[in-house]
């Protein structure tokens, strides 16, 4: 990498010079190509930055007459325009594939609630229905009356589960009344099933953009999720903060944490959890960081500009 960076440096210096000494369109065609280049090598606009600074300096006479002097600083003001070209077109890909993946995000949160709708709705209707029917079996067979209370029991706890389970689905919640209780909700049914202590806290007056509040939901919830199934946590803490121009969000747990730079750099057995978060936040402008260590616990850290 040192190595294909140093050659870079001497080529453009060189493509540079032959730009300076009036060589036109093939030079600028040049620097177009070692902009390429400079992507495929991982540079970045700073390192582009900083080699086109050592390559002027390289290349400007030492002495040089004013009109000469202007004259060598715009053309390299184009050689570099130039060679930025490529990364000028790698960040409106970049944002273009962001939009999409934001409005795939929408999609997908619009089919959710239709489903926890339907789910809600639909499977409550059934079990209107059977409870009716129960009711009056009830009525016909009294000696069964113990039995079929049984029966109404475990219907009553369907219900109650498929409740839960829509409202987490996509919850109303989050619609009306907004992030901080749907993260209650969200917490006192995973708390229950996991059998971990946790804690919300934030503002339950102010709200977020929409967009903003889903993801947040969403990024909690697999982070949660996370906790439950490989932490091995005693306690969770989910706390929300809203500070100017920017939302923060973070979910710690007191378990058995793990070494992310392992398990970032696993290809193929990896889960899509960690990495669904980044691309989630990646599309709003957003920003994870993990913090974790064997025996340390976990803490995700995550960042949102809010507009407006
Ligand atoms: N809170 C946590 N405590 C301990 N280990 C964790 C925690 N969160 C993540 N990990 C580790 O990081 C790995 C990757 O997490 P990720 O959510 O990306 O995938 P997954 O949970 O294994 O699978 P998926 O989320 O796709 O069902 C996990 O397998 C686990 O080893
Ligand atoms: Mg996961």
């Amino acid at each position: 990498m040192k190595e294909r960076a140093q050659r870079l440096d001497e080529e453009y210096a060189a493509a540079l010079r032959d730009h300076l000494a009036g060589e036109g369109e093939a030079s600028l065609q040049q620097a177009y190509e070692l902009g390429r280049r400079a992507i495929a090598s991982g540079l970045g606009l700073v390192d582009m930055a900083a080699l086109h600074y050592q390559a002027v300096l390289s290349l400007l006479p030492p002495s040089p007459g004013p009109g000469e002097y202007a004259r060598a600083i715009e053309a390299a003001g184009a050689f570099l325009a130039e060679g930025l070209g490529p990364f000028e077109m790698a960040y409106r890909g970049f944002r273009e594939a962001s939009d999409v993946l934001r409005r795939l995000n929408e999609t997908l949160e619009e089919e959710a609630k239709r489903i926890a709708h339907a789910l809600h709705d639909d499977a409550g209707q059934i079990l209107v229905s059977a409870h009716l029917a129960l009711e009056s079996l009830a009525a016909d067979m009294p000696a069964a009356r113990d039995q079929l209370q049984e029966a109404r029991g475990l219907l009553d706890q369907v219900e109650e589960q498929i409740r839960g389970l829509s409202h987490e689905l996509r919850p109303t919640i989050l619609d009306d009344l907004g992030l901080v209780p749907a993260l209650e909700f969200l917490a006192k049914g995973m708390a229950k099933r996991a059998g971990i202590a946790i804690t919300v806290e934030g503002p339950r007056d102010r709200r977020l953009p929409p967009p903003v509040e889903t993801a947040l939901y969403r990024i909690v919830k697999e982070g949660l999720a996370n906790v439950s199934r490989h932490a091995r946590a005693t306690r969770a803490r989910v706390r929300v903060e809203h500070e100017g121009r920017l939302a923060r969000c973070a979910v710690k747990d007191d378990g058995k944490g793990f070494d992310v730079s392992e398990v970032m750099a696993r290809k193929g057995e990896r889960g899509l959890g960690l990495g669904g978060m980044r691309q989630r936040l990646g599309a709003l402008g957003g920003t994870l960081e993990i913090v974790s260590s064997p025996g340390r616990g976990t803490e995700l850290q995550i960042t949102i500009p809010v507009e407006g």
